[in-house]
C-alpha cells in the first residue's frame, strides 16, 4: 500500500484551491435516487468515498458520469429506474455513509435491504436515530442477519421527528426520505452543519418544499416526484481548516481560495488564541505565522457551529510545539485520539484520560515511521510532519485517499517536501 514521506521544516507559500465538500457530494449523489431525472453535480472532489458511492449507485440502478466541467469536475447522476434495492454489507461497511441510500430507496420504491454499517475505528457509530426517524414517517424496520429490511408500502407519509442529541447523519438521512413523503414533517434538534444546508439547496432545486435547514427546527412538505437539477458542491470546511493549520505548523504564509471562512470560525478563534494570524477575504482566507512559538489553548468539540471534531486531530498536532499545556475535549466520537500514540512516535508529549487530551508542547519533533487509523488522524500526522525534524513516513495511506483530494500535489505547490511512495500491491502495511 502507499505511504507518504513528507521531509519537514519547510516553510509553506502559495495558493490552496480548496475542493468541493466529501461529506455534502456523497449525500448529494444519494439524493440522485430520489428521481428519475439527471442530477447534474459540479466541484465534485475526486476521492475515494465518490468514486466508491458511484460504484454502489451503479449496482442499485444510477447511471453515473464524470467529466471535466468549466468549474472543476462534474458528476451527471441518473437514476430511470431503480435496478435493486439492495446495499450488501462489503459496500456499506466499507464506507457508513452508503447507508444513507436506505431512506432515497424507501421514499422512491417502498421497500429496501441495506446493511447495517457496523462499528469503525472511532466509536461504535450506531444508526439506531436514522431508523426511528425512518419509522417515525411510516417506515416498517425489521433487522435480521445484519441488514435492514424497511417497508413502506404505501409510501412514507410525514410525521415529527425531535432527536434526542445532534446527529449529522440522521438529520440527511431523515432529510432525504421526507421530501417524497406524503403530508408535511417536522425535524426538531436537527444537526445545523453547512452540509446539511447545501442538500436541502440541492433538494428544493429538485423541487422539494424544505424550509429552516441551517437552524434546528426544519420543515418539509412532502411532494410528490422531484426532478433534475443542477447544483454545486460546497467548500469543504475540514480541507480548509486542515490546510490552515498545516500553515500554522509549517509557518510561512498560505492562501485558501475557493472556500468560505465562515464555515471554520470556531477553528479561527482558536488559531488566532494560539497566535496565528488569520485573515478572512471574500473567496477565502490567508493564513500566516511567521516565527514565535505557539501558545497553548484549550478546546472542546461540538456539533456546528462548535469546533468540528473532523479537525481535532489536526489541532492537536499544532498543539504539540505549542508554549505550555493544552487540554483538547472530544465531545462527538468516544474513541477519536488514536493519533495522540502515533504524534508520540513524532515526539509529542500527550496524555489521553477518557474523552480529554493534555498535549504538553515540546520544542521539537522529530520524524519517524507512522500509521493512519482513520482519515482526520492520518491528515494530522501529516501536518506534524511539516514541522518536524527529518522524515515522517506516513503508512495506511488509503485513509487519506478517502477525504483528501490530491493532497501531496497541493502541499507540494506551496514547497513542502512531501511525495507518496507507491507500495507494491497486495503488500500488507
Ligand atoms: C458525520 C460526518 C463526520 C463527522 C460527524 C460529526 C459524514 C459522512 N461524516 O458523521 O465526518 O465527524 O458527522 O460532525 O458526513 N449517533 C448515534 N446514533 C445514530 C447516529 C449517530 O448514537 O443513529 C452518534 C454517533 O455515534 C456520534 C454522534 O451521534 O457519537 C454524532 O454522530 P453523527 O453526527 O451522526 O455523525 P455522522 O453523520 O456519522
Amino acid at each position: 500500500m502507499d505511504r507518504i514521506a513528507i521531509m519537514g521544516g519547510a516553510r509553506l507559500q502559495g495558493e490552496i484551491p480548496i475542493s468541493g465538500a466529501k461529506n455534502s457530494a456523497i449525500k448529494l449523489m444519494a439524493a440522485s435516487l430520489l428521481t428519475d431525472e439527471p442530477l447534474r453535480l459540479t466541484n465534485m472532489p475526486r476521492l475515494a468515498d465518490t468514486r466508491f458511492l458511484g460504484r454502489l449507485l451503479q449496482r442499485l440502478g444510477t447511471e453515473v458520469v464524470e467529466s471535466a466541467g468549466p468549474d472543476g469536475a462534474e458528476t451527471l447522476l441518473t437514476t430511470r429506474e431503480i435496478m435493486s434495492g439492495f446495499a450488501p454489507y462489503d459496500l456499506v461497511r466499507q464506507m457508513r455513509a452508503s447507508f444513507n441510500v436506505l431512506g432515497p430507496l424507501l421514499a422512491r420504491t417502498g421497500q429496501a435491504k441495506v446493511s447495517l454499517p457496523g462499528g469503525c475505528t472511532i466509536g461504535a457509530r450506531p444508526v439506531d436515530l436514522h431508523l426511528k426517524a425512518l419509522e417515525a414517517l411510516g417506515a416498517r424496520i425489521d433487522l435480521h442477519e445484519g441488514y435492514v429490511y424497511a417497508q413502506a408500502p404505501g409510501g412514507l407519509r410525514g410525521g415529527e421527528i425531535e432527536f434526542p442529541f445532534v446527529s449529522v447523519g440522521a438529520t440527511e438521512h431523515a432529510l432525504l426520505a421526507a421530501v417524497l413523503a406524503r403530508g408535511a414533517t417536522v425535524l426538531r434538534n436537527s444537526a445545523q452543519e453547512p452540509e446539511i444546508t447545501d442538500l436541502a439547496d440541492c433538494l428544493n432545486k429538485m423541487g422539494a418544499k424544505v424550509e429552516g435547514a441551517g437552524t434546528a427546527t426544519i420543515r418539509v412538505q412532502g411532494v410528490e416526484r422531484l426532478t433534475g437539477a443542477s447544483h454545486a458542491v460546497l467548500p469543504d470546511r475540514i480541507e480548509t481548516g486542515t490546510y490552515a493549520l498545516a500553515a500554522a505548523m509549517a509557518g510561512g504564509e498560505v492562501r485558501l481560495t475557493r472556500t468560505r471562512s465562515d464555515f471554520i470560525e470556531a477553528l479561527i478563534v482558536k488559531m488566532r488564541e494560539a497566535g496565528v494570524e488569520v485573515t478572512p477575504h471574500p473567496d477565502g482566507l490567508t493564513v500566516k505565522r511567521n516565527g514565535g512559538r505557539l501558545k497553548a489553548v484549550e478546546l472542546e468539540t461540538d456539533p456546528f457551529p462548535g469546533f468540528a471534531t473532523d479537525l481535532q486531530a489536526q489541532f492537536m498536532a499544532l498543539m504539540t510545539l505549542a508554549d505550555g499545556e493544552s487540554v483538547i475535549r472530544e465531545t462527538i466520537f468516544e474513541n477519536r485520539f488514536m493519533h495522540a500514540p502515533e504524534l508520540g512516535r513524532l515526539g509529542a508529549d500527550i496524555s489521553v484520560h477518557g474523552g480529554e487530551a493534555r498535549v504538553r508542547g515540546v520544542e521539537t519533533l522529530e520524524g519517524a515511521q507512522v500509521m493512519a487509523t482513520d482519515l482526520r488522524a492520518s491528515v494530522s500526522l501529516v501536518i506534524a510532519g511539516l514541522a518536524a525534524r527529518g522524515e515522517t513516513v506516513v503508512n495506511r495511506v488509503y485513509h487519506l485517499d478517502r477525504g483528501f483530494e490530491r493532497l501531496e500535489e497541493k502541499l507540494g505547490a506551496c514547497g513542502a517536501d512531501i511525495r507518496r511512495i507507491k507500495g507494491d500491491a497486495g503488500e500488507d502495511d
